[in-house]
């Protein structure tokens, strides 16, 4: 971005996101424990193809040509996620010096090609250890995550500067305890609610063991935000679910940790999970918020469902990506300024990106679609920008083609082509055309 555009100190971050369960693989290396990602995978018929994450993109070995492609592209940041169960492989107890070993190397590498590292503690791979203690519907595991983000933060602070608590927790605590389709795999509307609440009280208490291992630490805490639209616009029960839905989904997690409370909606449920002090402890200053984006979602009333709604489809005749979601920047404009609204944080989108079913062709993967999708969500974001959000970053999903959860490897939304029999990484067109729009900026000049 031209210095000049802005007054500004720090200059816009460019950057690609990951996380650990979907690239690592090595599952069984240098000590790693399991995760609930892993279990979860063994059933069949959860995972497309039932596939999993033991090998993905083989990044616990090959992390190197990871960094020399980062550098390659020209970002001047990488997020990515430590494995909680490869720092402490029963998920409380005995550090396993070897995992952190892995993230202290990646960290060292990152910094010498002259890129930043932001770290993210939780992505979703919670060690089983602690799934078998309750997992997130016991309020204990909440302290558990303070003392894992302690011994991260203890580690890496002397070199990385940025740390997020969790990764999109509205999504992974929606389909993992409400509607499934995600680890741990529970569909039940009170462990919902427990879960919703202790989660959030893990963000309040690792920010703090964040903060007191790394005083100067810039820490922020990531969220999927998108508007949720009735399915059939003016149906009243379509309305009534889009709002509810909309509150679970975009404010359940973000609102007491940003504004000390619950949507009114939201509060009846966890009420019977917190205790005095509690959402003191989880609204805890952080530095900035970072937002997912990729699509508006769609509701539909269901009077049969534990909260009155359902997925709805979006419109017949939206455009949509490869996968099927729907492509709508204008809706990424005003989802950044709302958030800017709402909770006055400094934001740095930390993940936007297409997902399609692409092929590598003479040795090249050819997709202008996600390049037009990229160019019109970072023509929006500007937009957003010069309406006055405050955004400081964008990163792009994916750096690799990588596991893609309940999908598997069917969807691919790297900037780089994984071939997965060989592990061979091929740049794909978009791969230069982001590395060209890093060197103009967001205004594209
Ligand atoms: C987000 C997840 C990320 C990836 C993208 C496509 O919800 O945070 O891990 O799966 O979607």
């Amino acid at each position: 971005m031209p210095a000049s555009s802005t007054a500004r100190a720090a200059p816009f971050v460019w950057g690609v996101s990951t996380s650990s369960y979907q690239i690592e693989g090595g599952v069984d290396l240098d000590g790693r424990g399991p995760s609930i990602w892993d279990g979860y995978c063994r059933v069949p018929g959860r995972i497309g193809n039932d596939d999993t994450g033991d090998v993905a993109c083989d990044h616990y070995r090959r992390w190197p040509e990871d960094v020399a492609l980062m550098k390659d592209l020209g970002v001047g940041a990488y997020r990515f996620s430590v494995a909680w169960p490869r720092v402490l492989p029963d998920g409380k107890g005995p550090l396993n010096p070897k995992g952190l070993a892995f993230y202290d190397r990646l960290t060292d590498a990152l910094l010498e090609a002259g890129i930043e590292p932001w770290v993210c503690l939780y992505h979703w791979d919670l060690p089983q250890g602690l799934q078998e203690t309750g997992g997130w519907i016991a309020r204990d595991t909440a302290g558990r995550f303070a003392d894992y983000a302690t011994v991260v933060a203890r580690r890496l602070s002397d070199r990385v500067t940025r740390f997020a608590t969790f990764n999109e927790s509205g999504v992974f605590l929606i389909f993992g305890f409400l509607l499934g389709g995600q680890a741990p795999g529970i569909r039940d509307l009170t462990a919902y609610h427990a879960a919703i609440h202790h989660v959030n009280l893990a963000h309040g208490l690792g920010v703090d063991a964040i903060r007191a291992q790394a005083p100067r630490a810039l820490i922020g805490d990531i969220h999927n935000i998108q508007p949720v639209l009735p399915e059939t616009p003016g149906r009243a029960e379509d309305e009534a679910a889009a709002a509810t839905f909309g509150a679970y989904w975009n404010a359940a997690c973000p609102d007491p940790r940003f504004l000390g409370h619950y949507p009114a909606v939201v509060h009846a449920g966890v009420e019977r999970f917190v205790r005095p002090g509690d959402m003191a402890a989880i609204c805890r200053p952080v530095d900035w918020l970072g937002i997912n984006h990729y699509s508006p979602i769609y509701a539909k009333g269901d009077a049969a469902a534990p909260l009155g709604f359902a997925w709805g489809a979006a419109p017949a005749d939206a455009p949509k990506s490869g996968i099927g979601w729907p492509i709508f920047p204008d809706a990424f404009r005003t989802t950044l300024l709302d958030a800017h609204r709402r909770y006055g944080l400094p934001i740095y989108v930390t993940e936007n990106g297409m997902g399609h079913d692409d092929v590598l062709a003479d040795g090249a993967c050819r997709d202008p679609y996600r390049s037009e999708y990229l160019g019109l969500y970072v023509d929006a974001m500007g937009r957003a920008v010069a309406e006055g959000a405050d955004v400081r970053g964008y990163f792009a999903w994916s750096l690799l083609d990588n596991f893609e959860w309940g999908a598997g490897y069917a969807n691919r939304f790297g900037l780089v082509y994984m071939d997965y029999p060989t592990g061979t990484r091929v740049p794909k067109d978009s791969f230069r055309w982001f590395a060209d729009r890093i060197r103009r900026g967001w205004s594209g000049r």
